[in-house]
Order: structure tokens, then C-alpha cells, then sequence
């Protein structure tokens, strides 16, 4: 598959969804942005193989965002959405560089018919292309900070687990990394180029997470009016990350053991065994032999999911991290903003580096994050860090 990863960006919350559900079931990536400033932060540290953005939006357009795209991806293919009234506006993007554009409204299938012309040519684009995916994985590999000697080797091991097609199992408190570190097991693994698809079982309710897991027919329950690919099926061939999978109500677990050991499995109503081919990322921020002991996880399953563990460290037990961490937020949140770089004044260092972090490196990102928001100067000093 060449087109993996779509960036969407649309300031209208209606037009996100339909597309991310849309594309997801097309085993794309998507990541999904209200505006055009957003869009623009993200294209400068990632790369996106394709763009769909809509022309009118508050502030920073899709033309801009156009722009912005050929200066800094040339090769992404960028499909602008427009209305009917300005179809010059879609003209106008065709000249400079756009892909495609679609008028709104528009069904499922012409925003298909436009996704597989635009696979059908990047496929050609790409044979002689392995460049630009090595430079993306390089440039996720650099953001994962790790200064600290217990993270140094952490990463180190990740390295030599991604390679492997074992299922991991990771461990740590909330805000300790997890999905970081899932997703870098995922490009640093031969399944790079295949789909990596995340679960998070915390959020979705035990009436639905059979359905979210294996899929369903039409009309298997209520609500069910259209059959669905659960997240397995997604998976296929590629990655799947059960995120704080201890959440899962023990009356499922037998049936995610099944799937699990055997790789099949039926969609909810349907009686077709599915076979697939998934590696397992799992995780958890709970004391999983806690877990085990208080009868909320079967120890069966367990074995299954953690071949390899990886226990994530409080950041408080990491302290060569925190000052890089803080630095990397600052930047990014400098960019987000369109705020000039600021820097740490020495007793804003000492602060941080005295405080206990209950909420991890999420914590540090959101502090640092008010602090570029809430500041005039160009050093952030002690008392702006709300902690
Ligand atoms: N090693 C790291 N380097 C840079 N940013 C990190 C690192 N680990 C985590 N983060 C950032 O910290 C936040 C929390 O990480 P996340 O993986 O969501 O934690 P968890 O899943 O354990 O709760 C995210 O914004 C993530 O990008
Ligand atoms: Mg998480």
C-alpha cells in the first residue's frame, strides 16, 4: 500500500470524523487537524503522503497549507475540499500543485475513486523511494527523548524487540511513554509499511468491545446497521496496539485469548472465520501481577500478550530526562503557537527538576505547554511553571 498516512485537515468536526472513519477503513493512518496553523506545525516534523484539507477555513487556508506542503514534502499529494461556489478556488489549487480536488458533498465512493487514482500513482512514485520513509522514521526516533541511562537502555532493547515478531508487553504509569514507545516498536519493525492500528480499551464500553476488536455483521445488535471491520481486521499484516488492555472486562477475556492463540476469529453475528496475521503491543498502567492476583486479568492471557516486557520508569526516576523533555515541549509548543523559541531561565530548571512529576512526561508537556502560552519574555523563570 503506498498511501499510508493521510493528514486531514478541516475545521468542521462533522467532516473530520466522515473521513477518519472513512480512510480508516481503508487501513489508512490518519491523524486529523481543525486548522490550518495546526496542519502547518505538524507537516514540519512529519511526513504525511497525502493532505486533505479544506480551502475555506479561519486564519491559515488550505491554499497555505498547499503552500506549505510543496516547500516542505513535495512528493505529498495534496487534495483539497471545496464548495460548490468557488470550484475557481479548486482550480486555482490544481495550478499550484494539488493533487485532486472534490466538491462538497461527496460520497464515499468519489472520495475512494480519488484515494486508489492517487495510490495507483504514488505506487509508481515510490518504487525507487525508500528514502523518505527512512527519513520519517529517523525523525520519530529523534523526538523520543532519552538521555537518562535506564532510557538509553530501554531503547536500546526496543531496537532489538521491534525486529522480532514477538508481542510486547509495556508497562508504566500513566504519562511514562507507552504510546511513544508502542509506535517506535512499529517503525522500527519489518511492518513498517503495513497498517498500525491502536485500541484503546479504557475508552470504549464493554458493550462494544467485542464489536471494536473483531468487528460485526450487519444487524448483529442494536445499531449495528452496517457490518463493520473490527480492529483486528485492520491490523492485518501489520500492528495492533491493545492500549491499557488490563481494562477489558474479564468476561471477554477468554474469547481475546481464543483470537489471540489461534489468530482467527468471527465478527460479531457472523459465523466466517477471519484469519489475520497481528503482532500484539499491549499496555497497561496498572501492577499487572496486581491485576492477575485481584482476578481482573487472566494470567493466561497475559502470557500470551507479554512475550517481551518493557517496564516504563516514573520520570521522577529519569531526572538526565526532564530538562530535554522540557526543552523539546517548549519547541514544539513555540511552533504550535508561531511564538519565538524560548529557553529555560536556571531556577525554572531547578524547579523542575525538584518536583515529583505524578503525571509524568503528560504532566511536563502540558506545564510546559502554559508556560509558552501564558509568557510574554523569552525565558520562561520559575514562576510561570504551574506546578
Ligand atoms: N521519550 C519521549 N520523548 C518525547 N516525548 C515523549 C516521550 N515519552 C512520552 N512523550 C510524550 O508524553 C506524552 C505522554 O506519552 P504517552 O505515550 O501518551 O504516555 P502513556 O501512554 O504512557 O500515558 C505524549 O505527549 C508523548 O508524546
Ligand atoms: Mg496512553
Amino acid at each position: 500500500m503506498a498511501i499510508e498516512k493521510i493528514l486531514v485537515v478541516d475545521d468542521d468536526l462533522l467532516m473530520r470524523n466522515f473521513l477518519t472513519e472513512a480512510l480508516l477503513r481503508k487501513k489508512i493512518e490518519v491523524v486529523s487537524v481543525d486548522s490550518g496553523e495546526k496542519a502547518i506545525a505538524l507537516l514540519e516534523n512529519d511526513s504525511f503522503d497525502m493532505v486533505i484539507t479544506d480551502l475555506k477555513m479561519k486564519a491559515v487556508t488550505g491554499m497555505e497549507v498547499l503552500q506549505k506542503v510543496k516547500e516542505l514534502s513535495p512528493n505529498t499529494l495534496v487534495i483539497v475540499i471545496t464548495a460548490f461556489g468557488t470550484i475557481e478556488n479548486a482550480v486555482e489549487a490544481m495550478k499550484n500543485g494539488a493533487f485532486h480536488y472534490i466538491l462538497k458533498p461527496f460520497s464515499w465512493e468519489s472520495l475512494s475513486a480519488i484515494i486508489e487514482k492517487a495510490q495507483q500513482y504514488m505506487a509508481l512514485v515510490q518504487e525507487n523511494d525508500y528514502l523518505r520513509k527512512e527519513v520519517r522514521d529517523k525523525g520519530y526516533r529523534n523526538k523520543v527523548i532519552a538521555e537518562s541511562p535506564i532510557m538509553k537502555k530501554i531503547l536500546e532493547d526496543v531496537e532489538k524487540i521491534a525486529r522480532s515478531q514477538a508481542n510486547v508487553f509495556i508497562q508504566g504509569a500513566t504519562g511514562t511513554g507507552k504510546e511513544v514507545i508502542a509506535h517506535l516498536i512499529h517503525l522500527l519493525s519489518t511492518r513498517v509499511n503495513r497498517p498500525y492500528i491502536r485500541v484503546n480499551c479504557a475508552a470504549v464500553p464493554d458493550t462494544l468491545i467485542e464489536s471494536e476488536f473483531f468487528g460485526h455483521e450487519k444487524g448483529a445488535f442494536t445499531g449495528a446497521i452496517n457490518k463493520r471491520p473490527g480492529r483486528f481486521e485492520l491490523a492485518d499484516t501489520g500492528t495492533l496496539l491493545l492500549d491499557e488492555i488490563t481494562e477489558i472486562p474479564i468476561s471477554m477475556q477468554p474469547k481475546l485469548l481464543r483470537a489471540i492463540q489461534e489468530m482467527e476469529f468471527e465478527r460479531v453475528g457472523g459465523s466466517k472465520l477471519i484469519k489475520v496475521d497481528v503482532r500484539l503491543i499491549s499496555t497497561s498502567n496498572r501492577e499487572i501481577k496486581e491485576a492477575i492476583n485481584e482476578k481482573l486479568f487472566r494470567e493466561d492471557l497475559y502470557y500470551r500478550l507479554n512475550v517481551v516486557p518493557i517496564l516504563l520508569p516514573l520520570l521522577r526516576d529519569r531526572q538526565e530526562d526532564i530538562i530535554p523533555l522540557a526543552q523539546h515541549f517548549i519547541e514544539q509548543a513555540c511552533l504550535g503557537n508561531h511564538t519565538e523559541k524560548k529557553i529555560l531561565s536556571a531556577d525554572a530548571k531547578k524547579k523542575l527538576l525538584g518536583y515529583p512529576w505524578p503525571g509524568n512526561i503528560r504532566e511536563l508537556a502540558n506545564v510546559m505547554e502554559r508556560a509558552v502560552v501564558l509568557g510574554t519574555d523569552k525565558t520562561i523563570n520559575a514562576g510561570q511553571l504551574c506546578l
